[in-house]
């Protein structure tokens, strides 16, 4: 039961219970302060000067499962909270998984772990999954949602990786860099001017001006080059560059077509045959957003032709789940025509791939993780409503958290008020996406003995999915 916990230097006061369905008994935590995210995310910065820090269990307790080599960074994040972290560097075939997920109540993952509903449905504990990565698809996000199971990632923190990959990919193009290294690699001496450009005062067309497309079009300004771009929806530019009111008009006017949208219905085969007519002889393609954006076999073809002067590639549509020798036929029927091919750039998906990115992206997903467990806020989740409160404060000792994701159906509000009525409502927040809503509750004056009773009836509801008391 609650404990009162030494004030550390007369500010937090630290406590370190929950009553949650799916983890028994409440226990006490050691006194630990919540790390403040990164300046960057200045919605996600509070005080700590009065927080009181919500803990939901003995942070012992939390058993914190890590796979694909998550970057440290968010693996210290995780141990610094007294988890119990296993960090394992591969990720797990489904049998071995839907083992060792059912201990477990977070599971951090990248991009090769998948997490089915049949693996979800045996991790019993699981709170919550932490993708240390930009991509979501790996997971049934809906699966999740509907067992109470948030899902977080960190969508920006290599943009800038991949915008410099991109102006190193426009140079090495225009230059025929690797097929130069290539040869001599091979031992050939081969000095050629012929169809090697600089890129000052050429055009650059961007497709999907969000975040890493925009950072980019102001790197390539930087080298002298003219940018135009098209985006479904109209966004300011960042200096000088332009927005193109179609594809069409953005493809026939550039020199240089690099593609930087997100993997939806409407992008797949963005850029096919008859989009490759309407590029310019001798221009360049470049794609490292998805692999579903290119018809490879079309742009195989325009390469061959000659429309194309080069390409580079860094996502196909079956890559591999692991590193070794499996870029062959046995992956995609066109690899072997995409390596006989010259002044094509193929790399391993690695746009994102620097160490600034791994590491942004291990603090940024632990934080959300730590916040999700310790105080039940969604902001940032992709699967469950965003939904946030306040801290409390060490002047409110005896308030509890209340969190109960439900079925978004009508009168579940009124049921729960009237679990809660005993109690005074400081704040309350409810949203919902789809068939789930997410609810907390800041409620005051609030007895130990009493959790166990308030856990029950908010259990009791039908349209219940999880309820979480943290106090
Ligand atoms: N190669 C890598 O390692 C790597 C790393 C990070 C991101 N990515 C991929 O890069 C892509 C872009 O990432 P981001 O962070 O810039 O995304 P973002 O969401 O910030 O921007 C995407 C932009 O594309 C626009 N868009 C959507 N559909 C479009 C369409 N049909 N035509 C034109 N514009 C469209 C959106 O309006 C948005 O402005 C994503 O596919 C992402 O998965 C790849």
């Amino acid at each position: 039961m609650s404990k009162d916990i030494p004030i550390v230097q007369k500010v937090a006061r630290s406590v370190s219970n929950s009553w949650s369905n799916g983890i028994a008994g409440l226990s006490s935590s050691p006194t630990t302060s919540f790390h403040s995210p990164q300046a960057s995310f200045p919605g996600l910065q509070r005080s700590n000067t009065t927080q009181k820090a919500l803990k939901p269990f003995d942070t012992k307790d939390i058993k914190v499962l890590l796979l694909e080599n998550v970057n440290e960074t968010g693996q210290t994040i995780l141990r610094e909270q007294g988890y119990q972290v296993e960090a394992i560097k591969s990720s797990l075939p489904e049998e071995q998984l839907i083992e060792r997920i059912k201990d477990v109540h977070v599971i951090g993952i990248r991009s090769k772990t998948k997490l089915t509903a049949k693996v979800l449905n045996s991790a019993k504990n699981l709170l919550v999954i932490g993708c240390f990565c930009i991509g979501t698809n790996q997971v049934d996000l809906k699966t999740a949602a509907s067992l109470g199971i948030a899902v977080f990632n960190s969508p920006f923190s290599n943009s800038r990786s991949v915008a410099e990959l991109t102006i190193a990919e426009i140079i090495g193009l225009a230059r025929q860099i690797t097929d130069r290294s290539a040869e001599l690699h091979a031992g050939i001496w081969n000095k050629v001017s012929a169809g090697c450009w600089e890129v000052r005062g050429k055009t650059l067309g961007i497709v999907g001006y969000g975040h890493i497309g925009s950072q980019l079009s102001v790197l390539a300004e930087q080298m002298g080059m003219q940018v135009i771009y098209y985006d479904v929806v109209p966004l300011m530019a960042l200096s000088t560059s332009k927005q193109i009111k179609d594809l069409e008009t953005l493809l026939s006017k550039s020199d240089f077509v690099t593609l930087h949208v997100p993997e939806t219905a409407d992008t797949n085969n963005l850029i096919s045959t008859a989009q490759f007519a309407q590029m310019r002889s001798g221009s360049y393609l470049i794609n490292n957003s998805r692999g579903s954006v290119v018809d490879i076999p079309a742009l195989i073809e325009a390469m061959r032709s000659g429309k194309l002067a080069g390409a580079a590639l860094d996502v196909y549509p079956n890559e591999p789940g692991g590193n070794g020798d499996y870029f062959n036929g046995s992956l995609n029927n066109f690899t072997d025509d995409l390596r006989s091919l010259k002044n094509l750039i193929l790399t391993p998906h690695i746009g994102g791939s620097t160490e600034e990115a791994q590491s942004a992206i291990g603090v940024e997903v632990a934080q959300f993780l730590v916040r999700y467990v310790n105080e039940g806020t969604t902001q940032g989740s992709v699967n469950l409503p965003e939904v946030t409160l306040r801290s409390l404060t060490i002047d409110e000792p005896n308030h509890a958290r209340v969190i109960y994701v439900h079925k978004n159906v009508p009168g579940v509000l009124r049921q729960v008020n009237n679990v809660l009525a005993d109690h005074n409502i400081d704040k309350q927040m409810t949203d919902s996406r789809g068939e789930i809503a997410y609810l907390m509750a800041d409620i005051s004056n609030v007895k130990p003995d009493e959790l166990k009773e308030l856990q029950h009836n908010l259990t009791a509801s039908s349209a219940h999915i999880r309820t979480r008391i943290l106090y």
